[in-house]
């Protein structure tokens, strides 16, 4: 007997025949309570490396292993319902081979249950995005500013303002689109390029500092809630998360040093007894 749950998820294939039709929401998650918040409202999620740099305190996404990307996509995963969960491949796990890739790919959907997965790079990695396409794998791309190249593109710099870069960027496209992926996002693009792609590639793009040209847009959670310390241009901060935070912690510290809390609400007494601060109570009371 099979076990059903009560919603269906998206799928990979339902996000790539929404191409030129409503936009693609989505965002990032890490973890199980802050997925399921979410996953009424998006299309995907996606679990992102950036989860290093967010959650872990690194400089950039390169040092992220593998297992912890699973650890925190099975969280997503348990946490969501009908969203279409997509894991990254960190930097290291699919660049050397398309059977490594495929292997670790393997590994990110049967430990996570996740529905997809996401690597870097365009026309370098269409072997890789047709071997896992192939073999059950969906893919989505990642173009135009490639985190996971930062050490080689000199900073985290937006892509394709200057005219002599978008014959290569528009190539890019073209090949992960050929090679089987099923949406692309495209971080950190000028404009004019973004919907230069976006009309001719047959494949949703997702945009994250790539306008309102793209077919989706995708934000780092922590960045559109203001919890993050700096943010780029591109982010728009739907909440001040950050500044709610302090004060509530701020009021924490206050009442445990003015020891109001916890206060007997917050106490447990003994069964049939009464706690010593009631009996002080009625005492004083008497
Ligand atoms: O890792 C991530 O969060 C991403 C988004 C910036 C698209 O790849």
């Amino acid at each position: 007997m099979s076990i059903q749950k009560s919603a269906k998820r998206i799928t990979a294939p339902d996000i790539l025949v929404r191409k030129g039709g409503e936009p693609i929401v989505s965002l990032t998650a890490y973890h199980a309570h802050t997925a399921r918040i979410l996953d009424p409202y998006v299309d995907f999620l996606l679990v992102g490396d950036s989860l290093g740099m967010v959650m872990h305190g690194y400089e950039s996404t390169v040092p992220v292993p593998l297992d912890l990307m699973i650890m925190h996509g099975a969280a997503v995963v348990r946490g969501s319902e009908q969203s279409l969960i997509v894991v990254d491949m960190p930097f290291g796990s699919y660049e050397e081979s398309p059977n490594i890739a495929f292997r670790n790919a393997a590994r990110i959907m049967k430990e996570t249950g996740c529905g997809a997965v996401k690597l870097e790079g365009g026309q370098r990695m269409g072997e890789t995005i047709h071997y896992l396409t192939e073999r059950g794998i969906p893919v989505m791309a990642h173009i135009g500013l490639t985190p996971q190249s930062v050490h080689v593109m000199g900073g985290f710099k937006t892509q394709g303002r200057e005219r002599d870069e978008w014959a290569s960027i528009e190539e890019d496209a073209r090949v992960i689109a050929e090679a089987g992926a099923f949406s692309v996002v495209m971080e950190g693009m000028a404009e004019l390029l973004a919907a230069r792609i976006t009309k001719v590639c047959p494949i949703p793009t997702i945009g994250i500092g790539a306008s309102a040209e793209c077919d989706g847009q995708i934000l780092v959670l922590e960045d559109m809630l203001g919890l993050s310390p700096r943010v780029p241009k591109f982010v728009k901060e739907f909440a001040q998360i950050g500044n709610a935070i302090e004060s509530a912690v701020q009021s924490y510290a206050d009442d445990v040093r003015a020891r109001k809390f916890p206060a007997q609400e917050h106490t447990y007494a003994m069964k049939g007894k009464a706690s010593p601060a009631t009996k002080k109570t009625k005492m004083a009371g008497s």
